[in-house]
């Protein structure tokens, strides 16, 4: 009996695979003819703190260390993070930023101040890894600077001698503090957040009163490099937007910007957004099956109402799209590793984590004309991270590798793309089974990435390029035996892009895209 049933289940599945290949392709259209925005390299962006092992262990392990490093920056993790191209690092934090006085991290490492990190975990900060090792890294790693200063708990004044002690070009006492400290030319701080969610862990401050500060702070934190300012490169600032939905901060720094005065000004306002399934995070990042699978990518396309709603409160006081959306914080959030600091924010990163960041990556791509840049939660040991150690030992996570297939959008054209998504459902859940984005890059050439949601069944694809034909389809694919599957330390390569190529026939581009994968293909 046990037999004939499982004779059953077998011919029923053959009979719908067959079905599934037998299925139309869906048709996307490349409108390769009406280019959009160009996708700013911004929004690749990464965000590290001081929390858990984000910086020390993860970036810092200082210059006596037996892991091999570069004036205590650690080589390994430098050259991961040069292959893809990091725009920018948002440092110090995060809710850490508006505890941080930047006193305590510069000049001699044995005279640095020891504070408490009690923001994340309680632990002590050695303030080891401050200002010139901040810079130092991002020369290392080829990226721009992201500073916030602190709003909560300090001065303009503190935040202005910030800026002179980072920027100053001409021989001011902290400028020759600086170059005392090794670095006599002045650093570029390409971004200034003007405070980290000043509605909660920021100062708890209402919207009206937020602005007052946030004013008074964009004035006063004054770029003195000159040869910077000058220059198209000229230092931009970020105030602090949205809430999750409970405050108006959006509303309110747009209407001061509107209505703002000579002596201040900002170029971008802030959005962050968590995929968390419920709060607390409870989501596993280890040991989950479809469940919460769906119930996470399910969250992630809501990002786009959100930038829809944040784009059209932005369009009322800024049609011409002067002030830019940055989601400086955005990733899963999920439920911390069994028997570590919960205030260390550790997860593991599975293929779903890579699917969902290539879903809000997309989205953030067709909202180009607005969102400038965005910063992933967290580089390295943190929330959705590139990179996990542990002592000597490094691992890639599969978003790592999603951004290392996207490193053809970092300033492309966006390319419009036409599909039916059709349709992703698991119990109550229903999501766009496919997702596209496609841009030109400098050199010409065409781009797709493609996501299959579906974690059950390949998606044909049949690819038009309006105006062209297509000639070879072939890229690289991002995939694993379960949505679940995860790189460790031993098993570092369980989910790494492979080669992906499809037919062509009549100038379309044909393309089997397997269950739950990400894949960048380029249309020749
Ligand atoms: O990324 C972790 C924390 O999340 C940040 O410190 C804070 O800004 C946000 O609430």
């Amino acid at each position: 009996m046990k037999s004939f049933a499982r004779l059953g289940l077998s011919l029923l599945a053959l009979a719908s695979a067959s079905i599934a290949s037998a299925e139309t392709p869906t048709a996307l259209t490349v409108q390769a003819d009406k280019p959009g925005p160009v996708i700013d390299r911004q929004i690749f962006g990464q965000f590290a703190e001081h929390l858990g092992q984000g910086i020390y262990g993860g970036i810092w392990v200082g210059k006596d260390s037996k892991i091999p490093n570069v004036r205590g920056i650690r080589s390994d993790v430098v050259a991961a993070l040069r292959a893809i191209h990091v725009p920018n690092v948002r440092w110090p934090g995060g809710c850490f930023a508006d505890e941080y006085h930047w006193r305590w991290g510069v000049g001699p490492q044995d005279k640095r101040r020891q504070t408490l990190n009690a923001s994340w975990g309680n632990v002590i900060e050695p303030n080891s890894f401050g200002t010139d090792e901040y810079f130092d890294f991002l020369e290392q790693i080829g990226s721009d600077a992201y500073v916030s200063v602190n709003i909560g708990s300090g001065s303009p004044e503190e935040a202005a001698d910030w800026l002179e002690y980072m920027t100053a070009d001409k021989p001011t006492t902290l400028a020759r503090e600086r170059a005392a400290n090794g670095h006599p030319a002045p650093y570029k701080v390409k971004f200034l957040g003007l405070g980290n969610e000043n509605w909660g862990c920021g100062g708890a401050m209402s919207a009206d009163h937020y602005v007052e500060e946030m004013k008074r702070f964009a004035h006063y934190t004054r770029n003195l490099n000159f040869e910077q300012e000058k220059g198209p490169d000229k230092m931009k600032r970020l105030a602090v937007g949205w809430d999750s939905g409970k405050s108006d901060y959006t509303e309110e720094v747009m209407k001061a910007w509107h209505d703002k005065v000579w002596s201040w000004d900002i170029d971008g306002l802030s959005l962050h957004n968590y995929v968390v399934g419920g709060w607390p995070p409870h989501l596993k990042s280890l040991g989950f099956g479809e469940n919460e699978y769906a119930i996470a990518l399910e969250e992630a396309f809501r990002m786009d109402g959100m930038l829809v709603k944040q784009s059209g409160i932005m369009d009322k006081y800024d049609p011409a799209k002067k002030v830019a959306l940055a989601v400086d914080e955005w990733g899963a959030w999920l439920a911390p590793n069994p028997g570590s600091n919960p205030g260390f924010l550790q997860q593991q990163n599975s293929l779903r984590d890579a699917i969902l960041a290539s879903v809000n990556l997309n989205i953030f791509m067709r909202h180009a004309d607005r969102v400038k840049m965005a910063n992933i939660a967290q580089m390295i040991n943190v929330l959705q991270s590139m990179i996990l150690t542990d002592g000597p030992k490094m691992v890639l996570t599969p978003t790592y590798h999603v951004y290392r297939l996207y490193l053809p959008f970092q300033d492309a054209t966006y390319v419009p793309v036409k599909f039916d998504a059709g349709d992703y459902k698991f119990q109550a859940l229903t999501m766009p089974r496919l997702d596209a984005v496609a841009a030109r890059d400098k050199a010409g050439k065409l781009w797709l990435a493609v996501t299959n949601i579906d974690p059950n069944r390949a998606a044909e694809i049949a690819v038009a390029v309006e105006g062209a034909r297509a000639g070879t389809v072939s890229g690289q694919v991002l995939t694993a035996a379960s949505v679940g599957a995860v790189n460790t330390f031993d098993a570092p390569s369980t989910v790494v892009p492979k080669p992906i190529s499809g037919t062509v026939s009549n100038g379309t581009a044909h393309l089997t895209l397997p269950p739950k994968s990400v894949a960048v293909v380029a249309l020749n």
